[in-house]
């Protein structure tokens, strides 16, 4: 899929206040400093379209950016990181919790996971949670750059071998990289096939 357009709409501290329209949309969510950002300008070819650092903490709100004017990808802030204060993470995880129960339009969300970390109880407790409450979800490693290709697969094999645990199969997964583009296609053909579902 080509992506021809992607623009800034809103920010929001209020579910309420998010697009009303009705479109499809897609959102990135994972530990602070993942690279949900990152990422979103990897997949749109757009550097400063989600505000990155690399301090953790920086997406604060709920973030709709249109894509080809026809569906929405949704940058949201981090969760989990220790660094960030109490009454900081409690704001965050209200923010988030009510975002993926209210939102009628969230097609799908993409779980990003450090590939260079072991499995976090905190992300595979978030997963099992979307489980139980059946919202679609995919994971995304991301940060592939930064480890060797053994590596890598060593800590796909580890992760996949976690979740065995609790998921009779493994959701689907994407390796990314905003570095050098890895994963681009496969998430996109990833989001424009299921679009094609919802069409249908
Ligand atoms: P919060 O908004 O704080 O929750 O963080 P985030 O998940 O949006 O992370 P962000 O995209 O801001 O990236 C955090 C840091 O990781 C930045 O310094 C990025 O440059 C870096 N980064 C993100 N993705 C990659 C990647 O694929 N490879 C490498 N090498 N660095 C990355
Ligand atoms: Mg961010």
């Amino acid at each position: 899929m080509n992506i021809t357009s992607a623009q800034f709409v809103m920010s929001n501290s209020d579910i309420k206040k998010c697009p009303t329209d009705n479109k499809a949309e897609y959102a990135f969510i994972g530990r602070s400093n993942v690279g949900k950002s990152s990422l979103i300008n990897m997949l749109t070819n757009h550097k400063g379209l989600a505000k990155i650092s690399s301090k953790p903490g920086k997406t604060q709100l709920v973030n709709h950016f249109l894509i080809n004017k026809e569906w929405y990808l949704v940058d949201l802030p981090g969760y989990g990181f220790a660094k960030v204060a109490k009454n900081t993470k409690q704001r965050f995880s209200k923010l988030i919790f009510s975002y993926i129960e209210s939102r009628t339009t969230l097609i799908n969300l993409f779980v990003l996971v450090d590939c260079r970390h072991e499995p976090q109880d905190k992300d595979t407790d978030f997963m099992e949670w979307l489980g139980v409450n059946g919202i679609p979800f995919s994971i995304v490693f991301t940060k592939a750059d930064k480890l060797s290709k053994q590596k890598l697969s060593d800590n796909l094999k580890a992760y996949e071998t976690e979740l065995l645990n609790t998921w009779e199969e493994i959701p689907p997964y994407f390796v990314s990289s905003a570095s050098t583009g890895q994963g681009k296609d496969e998430i996109l053909n990833f989001i424009e096939e299921t679009n094609k579902t919802l069409s249908q």
